[in-house]
């Protein structure tokens, strides 16, 4: 991401922490249809969970994927959460303090496209709703590079239909792009680049992930909106 992206993306999270976790539980069942602790469930579902798991929950935001995974576990895991919005790691350190799980999740200030991890540290690279905001090749990239060999990657994120690729599609979401990057408050969403289910899966198999698996979830009463997407597959 360049300087100033990152920037829009920082400014536009800072001003969303301190109503982020209400916001986004009702824009998961609004727009997607799913409850926001199912959806939770569904990220956990492929991450396979184990004891003293070491894992890394790049784009942390608040902590709530980190805690979801650290409560499962009772506490036996080591997980780094990075974030390069203050205030979103202000709340996550909060609400990692009031769960009494800081020997569990420890948290930093970093990008996702420069992990400050050495090469093969993690069992799971997990990243909730916030690969769209990042170049995904360069974080990916970064993910394998830390991420074990035979280690997983969960994925979930906002994704495009299929009728985006089409040509009536191509037009309308360029003239959704030109109006909402006018508009400040939605320029950092505008501006992210939506993959559709077979973009990512294909994304997958560039990186010589195996074992893939992918579920979508898309506005039933809108078929031009964008839909959510949980990837996940294996690292060899
Ligand atoms: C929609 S929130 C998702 C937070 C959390 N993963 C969740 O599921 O609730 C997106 C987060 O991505 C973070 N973010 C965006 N670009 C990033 C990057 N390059 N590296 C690390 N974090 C980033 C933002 O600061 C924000 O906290």
């Amino acid at each position: 991401m360049m300087k100033d992206e990152e920037e829009l993306v920082t400014e536009h999270f800072a001003g969303w922490a301190s109503t982020y976790e209400e916001d986004i539980a009702k824009m998961v069942e609004r727009d997607w249809g799913v409850k926001y602790e199912d959806f939770v469930k569904l990220i956990m579902e492929p991450c396979k969970l184990r004891l003293c798991m070491r894992i890394l929950d790049a784009a942390t935001g608040t902590g709530l994927i980190s805690i979801s995974i650290a409560r499962m576990l009772s506490g036996n895991c080591k997980i780094l959460g990075i974030d390069i919005t203050d205030a979103m790691l202000d709340k996550a350190k909060a609400n990692i303090r009031a769960e009494s799980l800081g020997d569990a999740i420890s948290l930093k200030k970093a990008s996702a496209e420069n992990i400050p991890s050495d090469d093969n540290t993690y069992d799971l690279v997990v990243c909730s709703l916030a690969l769209h905001h990042m170049n995904v090749r360069r974080a990916l990239r970064e993910f394998v590079r830390v991420l074990k060999p035979g280690g997983r990657i969960v994925v979930a994120d906002v994704c495009a239909p299929e009728g985006w690729r089409t040509l009536y599609g191509k037009v309308g979401v360029a003239i959704y792009r030109f109006l909402f990057m006018r508009k400040k408050e939605s320029k950092a969403e505008a501006k992210s680049e939506l993959y559709t289910r077979k973009e990512w899966e294909a994304m997958v198999a560039e990186f010589g992930g195996t074992e893939s698996q992918s579920n979508e979830f898309f506005n039933k009463n809108n078929e031009w909106a964008p839909g959510v997407i949980i990837t996940s597959w294996i690292q060899n």
